[in-house]
């Protein structure tokens, strides 16, 4: 017989516990836990599912086990399989977050339209009618013969239709408005969003049809509802961009057929998005007004190298606790780095506020970056122009000293490639051989560098 469960789950954050307490351990909030009707869970006797759906149990040697690549199939956009770990493999269950109007909805629609030439796809919207996914598929230009759609936000439904339909991929827009009969809070509630994903990952694997789940994000960038999210599902992916900036920049979170760590960008464009192919300098602002507090940096993303610059702007508080502002970076690292130049470099900076932005909204939170923010704090403060053809990068050490990160001499290519002359790079990252017309200069600490400017 099939047991009903039940959990206490705090709506805030998403810990549960075994029982009903006043308050949740885990944020603090109170009266925040509500006690939840899990779906029935299978008897003991029941045959538990693995990835590749029902299958018998059996334990077996490591070196036994089967090795045959996981097969992959492509999202047809060669820089969301980058993000992905080479394609969507069969089965697995993906969730694509993202603010409102990052372009989830047409980045899925444009995949899917493709996708459904060559395999059975569904495209299920509970957010926007079948109209308004029509016409933004015919704006498009979109082939639209064979994708399959539904709208519906029951997730019962939604599975029983696809038991007909038999996808090979689905996309469920978006998972914070479906529901399921058992559970009895609202749509979107952390419950709700918990229990949907984790009926949608089963459905997924048991039938081997890949899932894209949509879930929009809350101000502060996280899932809205969710680390419980994460758990359940194969792969996360954000996709994240300025609202005044046409890219949009894909990252992986979690991955469990791949590396988390590439990036793929995406322009949105009057006609849906495009792939930014080779995306290494279009962060940068060129041609505009140069100012004092402006650097260049090559951070390493994935497999390949990305120009940015970073701006900082230090200015004399009037504040009795001066503000430390990091825009696109870690505020934590910006304190660190801060303490490190002013006990290593010697410059007190503990009654000006320190703002550091990093331009065309992507983030950077490579540790490579310390060097370029730091001289980029430099520079303002001393109202220093930097050369503008010169790029930075290295981690700063707490001891003040500077040191190599990985990929050093591809990162100077990179930036000789779009024209760069000069580089302040860790010493042990100064190529034998720099790219003609180069100069790069190796520091070992902070003093060095900042003598250099
Ligand atoms: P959408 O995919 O609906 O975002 P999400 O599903 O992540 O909320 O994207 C909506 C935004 O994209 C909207 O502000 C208009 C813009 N857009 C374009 O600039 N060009 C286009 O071709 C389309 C379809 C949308
Ligand atoms: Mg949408």
């Amino acid at each position: 017989m099939a047991k009903q469960k039940t959990a206490y789950v705090c709506t805030d954050c998403g810990a549960d516990y075994p029982r009903w307490q006043g308050q949740c351990s885990e944020c603090k909030a109170w009266n925040t836990i509500t006690e939840v009707r899990l779906g029935a869970t299978p008897s003991r006797g029941a045959v538990r599912t693995g990835f590749a759906g029902l299958t018998e149990s059996k334990v077996q040697t490591l070196s036994e086990v089967d090795l045959q690549q996981v097969p992959r199939f492509s999202s047809t956009f060669s820089e969301l399989d980058r993000v992905l770990g080479g394609g969507i493999v069969p089965g697995s269950a993906i969730l694509i977050g993202g603010s409102p109007g990052a372009g989830k909805s047409t980045l899925l629609l444009q995949t899917m339209c493709k996708l459904s030439e060559t395999m059975p796809a569904l495209y299920v919207t509970g957010e926007e009618s079948l109209q308004q996914v029509a016409m933004r598929a015919q704006r498009l230009n979109l082939p639209t013969n064979k994708l399959r759609m539904l709208a519906e936000t029951s997730v019962e439904v939604i599975t029983q239709l696809a038991d007909q339909e038999k996808p090979k991929i689905m996309v469920i827009d978006s998972i914070q408005v479906m529901h399921l009969a058992d559970i009895q809070s609202a749509p979107g509630s952390v419950s709700q969003v918990r229990e949907t994903a984790a009926y949608l990952t089963r459905y997924a694997k048991q039938n081997n049809v890949a899932i894209f789940m949509v879930g929009h994000v809350t101000k502060d960038g996280s899932l809205a509802g969710p680390k419980v999210l994460e758990h359940c599902i194969d792969c996360s992916i954000i996709l994240d961009g300025d609202s005044d900036s046409r890219y949009r920049t894909l990252r992986g979170t979690k991955n469990r057929f791949g590396a988390v760590n590439e990036l793929g960008v995406f322009a949105m464009m009057g006609d849906g998005m495009k792939e930014v192919k080779n995306p290494s300098a279009i962060f940068l602002s060129r041609g505009e007004e140069h100012g004092s507090g402006s650097v260049v940096l090559t951070v390493w993303e994935g497999t390949r190298p990305l120009l940015v610059e970073i701006q900082a702007l230090v200015d004399s508080s009037q504040l009795s606790n001066p503000r430390r502002v990091a825009v696109g970076t870690e505020q934590n690292r910006l304190a660190l780095l801060l303490a490190v130049l002013h006990r290593h470099g010697g410059l007190m900076l503990g009654d000006q506020d320190v703002f550091v932005n990093v331009v065309g909204g992507v983030k950077v939170t490579e540790t490579g970056s310390d060097l370029a923010l730091l001289l980029a704090i430099v520079s303002s403060y001393r109202d220093h122009l930097l050369p503008r053809d010169m790029i930075v990068f290295g981690e700063v050490g707490l001891s003040g000293e500077i040191r190599p990160v990985p990929n050093g001499g591809d990162r100077i290519n990179e930036a000789a490639k779009h024209g760069f002359k000069r580089a302040i790079v860790p010493i042990a990252n100064v190529p034998k051989n720099p790219p003609a017309g180069m100069q790069v200069q190796g520091v070992k600490n902070i003093a060095e560098a900042l003598e250099l400017l």
